[in-house]
Parts: C-alpha cells; sequence; structure tokens
C-alpha cells in the first residue's frame, strides 16, 4: 500500500467502500496508480468521463478558461456558461437552463420547481411526489426522498414529506398514484443505481399521458443516462417521450463538477429571483469544458459507434454461454451483467486482471467503459471475464 492510500485512510471521512488503489494520473480509457501499474477503465468514474481520462481537446480548453476566467458568481453572465445554456436548448426540448455543481442538487432543483411551479399557479394543494420503487437520485434531503432505496433513509428519517413509491413498469399503480394532489413524476429512463433497468416504452408513454392530462410535471432523472451513454445524447430520445424538467450531470463536463436543470420558459419561469440559487453553479472552468464535450458526443457518427460497440458488447458477453450468468441488459454502453449468484469474486477477479468495473447490487456487475473505447478494449474485456465464469 503506497503512501496516498495510507494518508487518505488516516485522514479521509470512512463513507465509501474504496479500493486500496491511489490513480495519479489517466489517458483514455486508462488509469495508471502510483506504481505506475495500468487499469482498463471501465467505470468512467461512474458514467462521468465519458470521453475518456483528460481528453486532449477538453484540456485544451481547460487550460485556456483556466488563463481567462474562473468564477464571477451569478450576479453577472459569463460566455461558457451563456453558452452552454444555448448549446443545450439546441440539443434538448429545453428554452431555459440552471446549473448547479452536482446530481443531486440537480434533483433537488427539479424538485423545488415542481413545488414552486404548482405555487405560481395557485395549486399549493398539489405538493406530493411519485417515484420509483429501486430508484436512485441522489444523498441530499430532497434527492434522497424521492429514493426509492430504504437502505439509503436508514438513521436518516424523517426525510421529506410527500412521496409515494410505484413499482417500476406498473401501469395501474401509475394511474392510480398520480392523483390531484401530485406535483412532479420523477423517473430515470434506466435506473442506473438500482442494477440498470430499462423502463418500459408503455410505461413512459403512459406516465407522459396521464402527467399531460393531469398537469403533472414530468421528472426525467438523466443524470446517469445522459450524455450519449446509450447511444443517444439523452436516453427519452429512445423513448420519443420529453419530459418538462431534465436533469443532467456527471458526464457532461467529463468530470468537472457541474449539472443543469433544463426545461421549457414556461416552466422554468417558477424560479423567480431569489428562489434559488448556487455559488458555483454554472462556473466558467466546467461550462467551458461542457461546450466542447456536447460538441463531441452529440456527432450522429459518434452516437451510432456508442450504439454499436454497446451491442457488440453485450452480445460477446451473451455468447459466453456462461451458466453463471442470467442476462446481460442495458442500453449503449451503460451495461449490466447479471449473475445467478454473488458476483463479488467475479468484480475481484477482474480487479486483479486490472480491469475497473462496479458492483451496484450484490450479483450485478455494472459496466460503464468511456464510450471512446476500441474492439479490442472490448474483447479483451470479454477474454479476461470469460476465464472468471
Ligand atoms: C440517476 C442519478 N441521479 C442522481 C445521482 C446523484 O448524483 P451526485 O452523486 O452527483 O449527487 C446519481 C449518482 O449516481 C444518479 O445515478
Amino acid at each position: 500500500m503506497g503512501y496516498i492510500v495510507e494518508m487518505g485512510e488516516l485522514y479521509l471521512a470512512g463513507n465509501y467502500r474504496r479500493e486500496k488503489i491511489a490513480f495519479v494520473t489517466g489517458r483514455g480509457t486508462r488509469l495508471f496508480t502510483e506504481d505506475g501499474i495500468e487499469y482498463l477503465d471501465f467505470t468512467s468514474g461512474i458514467a462521468v468521463c465519458n470521453l475518456g481520462h483528460c481528453h486532449p481537446a477538453l484540456v485544451e480548453i481547460l487550460k485556456e478558461q483556466a488563463e481567462k476566467l474562473w468564477h464571477t458568481s451569478n450576479l453577472f453572465y459569463t460566455e461558457p456558461q451563456a453558452k452552454l445554456a444555448k448549446k443545450l436548448t439546441e440539443l434538448t426540448f429545453g428554452e431555459k437552463v440552471f446549473f448547479a455543481n452536482s446530481g443531486a442538487e440537480a434533483v433537488e432543483c427539479a424538485l423545488k420547481i415542481a413545488r414552486r411551479y404548482a405555487f405560481e399557479n395557485s395549486h399549493s394543494k398539489k405538493f406530493r411526489f411519485v417515484a420509483l420503487e429501486n430508484s436512485f437520485h441522489g444523498r441530499t434531503y430532497g434527492a434522497l426522498s424521492v429514493t426509492g432505496q430504504p437502505k439509503y433513509w436508514q438513521g436518516f428519517e424523517p426525510l421529506l414529506e410527500g412521496v409515494t413509491f410505484i413499482p417500476p413498469n406498473d401501469l395501474k399503480a401509475l394511474e392510480e398514484s398520480l392523483n390531484d394532489e401530485v406535483c412532479a413524476l420523477i423517473l430515470e429512463p434506466i435506473q442506473g443505481e438500482g442494477g440498470v433497468y430499462p423502463l418500459k416504452k408503455d410505461f413512459v408513454e403512459k406516465a407522459k399521458e396521464l402527467c399531460e392530462r393531469r398537469k403533472i410535471l414530468l421528472i426525467f432523472d438523466e443524470i446517469q443516462t445522459g450524455i450519449g451513454r446509450t447511444g443517444k445524447l439523452f436516453a427519452y430520445e429512445h423513448y420519443g417521450v420529453e419530459p418538462d424538467i431534465l436533469c443532467s450531470s456527471k458526464a457532461l463536463a467529463n468530470g468537472l463538477p457541474l449539472s443543469a436543470v433544463i426545461a421549457k420558459t414556461e416552466i422554468m419561469s417558477a424560479l423567480k429571483p431569489g428562489t434559488h440559487a448556487s455559488t458555483f453553479g454554472g462556473n466558467p472552468l466546467a461550462c467551458a469544458v461542457a461546450v466542447k464535450v456536447l460538441e463531441l458526443v452529440s456527432d450522429k457518427t459518434f452516437l451510432e459507434e456508442v450504439t454499436l460497440k454497446g451491442k457488440v458488447l453485450k452480445e460477446k458477453i451473451s455468447a459466453l454461454g456462461s451458466k453463471k450468468i442470467k442476462e446481460c441488459r442495458g442500453m449503449g454502453l451503460l451495461l449490466a451483467i447479471e449473475f445467478h449468484e454473488p458476483a463479488q469474486s467475479i468484480y475481484e477477479g477482474l480487479l486483479k486482471k486490472r480491469i475497473l468495473t462496479t458492483l451496484p447490487k450484490p450479483n450485478i456487475i455494472r459496466l460503464t467503459p468511456p464510450l471512446i473505447l476500441n474492439y479490442r478494449e472490448i474483447d479483451f474485456f470479454v477474454d479476461s471475464l470469460k476465464e472468471l465464469v
């Protein structure tokens, strides 16, 4: 164990289950430890470094912006922030953008918009949220309160009032839960932390129809599924259903802290001056990088390649025909291998072979490699997995 791990163990809060590995550099799909050992990264820092580590074009933009301007506060306008908002609206259904720093903050903002929108429209009785069981929306109180996994609530209750959870893809529960008191329904098109479970198209379509009819806002949490991860810029495009509010973060600035809440003007206008704010939200460094990220990721050919690589990876894993594997599912390069048994030893086996993955559930290994990975790396991963399953 090197000195970085030792120092970390001594001084860092113990809230993460960390591997005893310290990385000092990263390039593309690779991370390098303090001892110079190379790892193939099939995590992208949990779906963050979609363009890989230290992408040269992003490094250049970051350096340029670092020489120009770091921070002004949101009492003023900056070019990177205005440009990024423009780009996000051009690439989505949205017309206005609010910037924060993390996924949970974007979710907090979306929940606040929903309540405030009801308030502005004299529907103060519409205060409830409907969310899905097995969802994950973050660790701050609002985001935690709509996270449908009780293990995360333990010791933190009471949570926010007025949240109803329904099972994913349950049309009857959806219909029954969306009553007069509900201001918003929040969903992830694919439940990422929950173990990579894509929602069914008819469920998402029904959600849209009911929300529209009953004047309930539909919030999509695309913090994990966005920025090209599923082969589209945002996963809602697979469903042909636009939300009222879209939350984006993680890969938006490829590793710099940034999140965005995107909506039409009518809905975003619920945020009057003074109703919500963030000191660092939309800082020039992260926004300058994000403009370039969107330019690179929204390219049609790039996205088609993501779809193809995801398909090849999924097919090769399924073709292993291992009795231990229950299924390989997901979209684009957001994939899960579900095992019939606990997968800890397979996860550790991959780690020994210097491949990083995540284990969102004891029997599920999640694969979120950088979208720039190549076919040789796909083969290397599958060959390594083959020796373990
Ligand atoms: C779908 C989703 N929402 C929200 C979050 C929370 O993001 P953050 O950790 O940046 O607060 C995550 C993080 O994994 C996520 O996957």
